[in-house]
């Protein structure tokens, strides 16, 4: 394939062809074809994708580290970077593999810059640099938290701007304003504790390895809804910041009281009013998100979107007041590298020639841990 990026020849055939048709598009697409490696390391989940701007994802490889990290009860930052070391390249090979393409065919690599935790963001961004620099082809840093709101448009079919977008991850739960590629606009969020990190610490009460999530939401199937109530902080607050804390304190205090905390029954009840209340309070902000713009589409994104029961009670709300919701394919719910390749193909799609050019030159790079998605 033709690397086209910074050629100056027009394919008029190709030219109006774009993965997600920025609704601001400032380039005139200069490109024939565009095929963009992504690669995300920014947790515990090393990622690598090939998107192209015509066949879409082509690709996609993980490793996760779970099993490592499960000893510890959490992500134990140093042995995270390590392993990132010891995936990274493979992974990105294992793609080129799948999709019979070679790296020389490679337009452009997006890789997550941030936010995450700095070493592991390390590992990413110097291998993407190097294999960038060495093909001379630009290096985008992304932001993973834009890579998950894109991943809905992984999905068919795929969400249009405007939307209102809820973020529910395991550092993050935020629900933003989506006016045009872009441009998020935090309407609210969490004060304390992130739903996945809700979910996980109610996971740790319980004695369900890390990560909780999953565990956690099996549990609750099983469970009676109502049988034990838990707290729904803020619930009734008139704006749209939600806290979990609060909840966290209401399991600890339920497992306290609990006469045999092994007692099945118990476990599913209180993994059951856990689920509850947490989709309670989400479906609540998210409805009055909802009135408070007149925006009917929904984007539901970030790992926490692989839960069962919160996509159904969403689903009910959204479409009882007409609305319409959107989640990324379940597989791309939770951190991988299509993400990360979909938002840098976006961004990449929307630059002029001059700033995909500045790109290329550049000869450094950093990580950037703390981000936020609203400064973009
Ligand atoms: O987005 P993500 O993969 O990583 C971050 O960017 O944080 O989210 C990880 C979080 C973890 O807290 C995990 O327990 C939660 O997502 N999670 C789930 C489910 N799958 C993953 N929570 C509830 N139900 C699930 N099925
Ligand atoms: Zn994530």
């Amino acid at each position: 394939m033709e690397s086209g990026i910074l050629t100056n020849q027009r394919d008029n055939s190709n030219q109006n062809r774009t993965f997600f048709a920025p609704c601001e598009q400032k380039s005139s697409k200069i490109f024939r074809t565009m095929l963009v490696l992504g690669i995300e390391s920014s947790c515990d989940e090393t990622g690598a994708a090939l998107i192209s701007d015509k066949d879409g994802l082509l690709a996609d490889a993980l490793y996760s580290q779970i099993d490592m990290h499960r000893h510890y009860g959490g992500v134990v930052p140093e042995l995270a970077s390590r392993d990132h070391i010891r995936r990274a390249i493979a992974l990105v090979d294992e793609v080129l593999d799948k999709a019979h393409k070679t790296r020389e065919d490679l337009d452009a690599i997006a890789v997550t810059e941030g936010p995450g935790l700095a070493g592991a963001l390390l590992v990413g961004t110097s291998v993407a640099h190097a294999i960038g620099w060495a093909l001379d082809i630009p290096v985008l840093g992304v932001h993973h938290l834009e890579g998950h709101l894109l991943a809905a448009r992984l999905s068919t079919p795929a969400p249009e701007f405007p939307f209102l977008a809820l973020l529910v991850s395991g550092g993050h739960t935020q629900i933003m304003k989506v006016e045009r590629f872009g441009h998020y606009e935090l309407l609210g969020q969490t004060l304390d504790d992130a739903a996945g990190e809700a979910f996980d610490k109610t996971a740790q009460l319980l004695g369900i390895p890390y990560p909780g999530g999953p565990g956690v939401s099996a549990l609750a199937e099983k469970g009676e809804s109502g049988a034990i109530e838990l707290a729904r902080p803020m619930i009734h607050s008139p704006n749209l910041d939600m806290s979990f804390s609060g909840l966290k304190t209401s399991v600890l205090t339920a497992v306290h009281a609990a006469p045999d905390v092994n007692d099945e029954t118990f476990r599913a009840n209180l993994a059951r009013g856990f689920v509850d209340a947490l989709t309670d309070v989400l479906a609540s902000k998210l409805t009055r998100a909802m009135k408070q713009t007149g925006l009917k589409t929904v984007v539901v994104a970030g790992g926490v979107s692989a839960n069962k029961q919160l996509r159904e009670r969403l689903t009910t709300e959204v479409r009882r007041r007409r609305g319409k919701i959107f989640f990324p394919p379940m597989r791309l719910c939770t951190d991988n590298g299509a993400m990360i390749a979909a938002a840098g193909i976006a961004r990449l799609e929307a630059m002029t020639p001059e700033e995909l050019n500045e790109l290329r030159e550049k000869k450094s790079f950093g990580v950037n841990p703390r981000w936020a998605l609203n400064t973009l």
